[in-house]
């Protein structure tokens, strides 16, 4: 400590010296210390009252047992309860009749977007498009592989489509034709198929792929090519295509078949979350 004063009024330096500049000893400011110990109180009183040293499983409690995962949990029961009224009535109403709810019919269109989007948008793509020639089916449209009804798509969302969990799932299977067909007649059946659904196509093939056709294909997909929803046989003479209308992706699904499979979910959503997504679904614009 020097004691250097050149003037009564003047404070002292600490009598560091750097090249004859030197640092005067000032006191630090009043307020700067006491928000300096109030900072320090606050911080012991946050120790105890509140979650704050990392233990091996979890940090310390805390006195006032705040906790913000226990805070979710009452949230999530808290929007449980407020929906258990409209949940325990929609479980009940005949599903012909949720659509003219309209308290059922807002609840659906919401609780049913959000299952939507987490459960099934990773196959049918958020806006429901599906997604193209990937056997993913589009749910905007009119045109059901396995019925458009509010029923029909109750039950195969249920009980899903082709899948080994479920009894009751949706089933059929397409033979694979290139064990059975020539390749010939493969051939004159592809180039039916295309004439079908008015795509270019070699006539000359196609009139002999008719016969093929009505022999091997007709029994699911029908006379006409219109398809069969009890078979989950798709209508071949629109521009709708699950696995692509080109001439390779329709001789592949010749030769080798489809299997599309969707998982049930009886097991994994509740009935009121399966009502609410069918007539999400339903609601899209291609209900019946
Ligand atoms: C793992 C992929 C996958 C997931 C996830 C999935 N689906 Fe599907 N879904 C499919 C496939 C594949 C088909 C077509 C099966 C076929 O070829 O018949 C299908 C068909 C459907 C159909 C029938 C369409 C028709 O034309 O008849 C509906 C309705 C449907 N899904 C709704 C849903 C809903 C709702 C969810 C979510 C709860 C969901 N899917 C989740 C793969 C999936
Ligand atoms: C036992 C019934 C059955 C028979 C017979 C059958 N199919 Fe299919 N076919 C289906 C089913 C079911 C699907 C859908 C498979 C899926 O969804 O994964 C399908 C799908 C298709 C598709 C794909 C359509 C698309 O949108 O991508 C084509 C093309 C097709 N069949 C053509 C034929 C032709 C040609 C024959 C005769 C040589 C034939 N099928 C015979 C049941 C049948």
């Amino acid at each position: 400590m020097s004691t250097d004063k050149k003037q009564p009024d003047e404070v002292e330096t600490t009598g560091h010296s750097w090249d004859g500049i030197q640092e005067y000893n000032n006191p630090l400011p009043r307020w700067w210390l006491y928000s300096f110990y109030a900072c320090i109180v606050y911080a012991l009183l946050y120790m105890v009252a509140y979650p704050a040293w990392p233990l091996v499983k979890q940090a310390t409690p805390g006195l006032l047992g705040y906790s913000t995962r226990a805070n979710v949990a009452a949230e999530i029961q808290r929007f449980d309860d407020m929906n258990a009224p409209i949940e325990a009535k929609l479980v009940q109403a005949e599903l012909t009749e949720i659509s003219a709810d309209p308290d059922m019919m807002n609840y659906s269109v919401n609780a049913g977007a959000a299952v939507f989007q987490t459960w099934c948008a990773q196959c049918h793509g958020s806006g429901a498009a599906g997604v193209q020639a990937s056997g993913y089916p589009n749910l905007l449209d009119d045109d059901w592989l396995w019925g458009g009804a509010i029923e029909d798509i109750h039950l195969t969302i249920s009980h899903g489509i082709r899948n080994e969990q479920d009894e009751d799932a949706r089933y059929s299977e397409m033979p694979a034709f290139g064990e059975i067909l020539e390749e010939e007649e493969i051939a004159q059946v592809v180039q039916y198929v295309r004439k079908l659904s008015n795509q270019d196509h070699d006539a000359a093939l196609a009139t002999s792929g008719e016969t093929v056709y009505l022999d091997n294909c007709a029994a699911c997909h029908m006379d006409e090519g219109t398809g069969d929803r009890f078979q989950g046989a798709p209508n071949l003479t629109d521009a709708i295509w699950l696995y692509g209308g080109s001439d390779e992706a329709i001789t592949y699904t010749v030769e080798n078949a489809r299997f599309g499979v969707m998982p049930n979910w009886n097991t994994r959503l509740s009935e009121a979350e399966i009502r609410a997504v069918s007539t999400y679904v339903h609601q899209l614009g291609g209900g019946e």
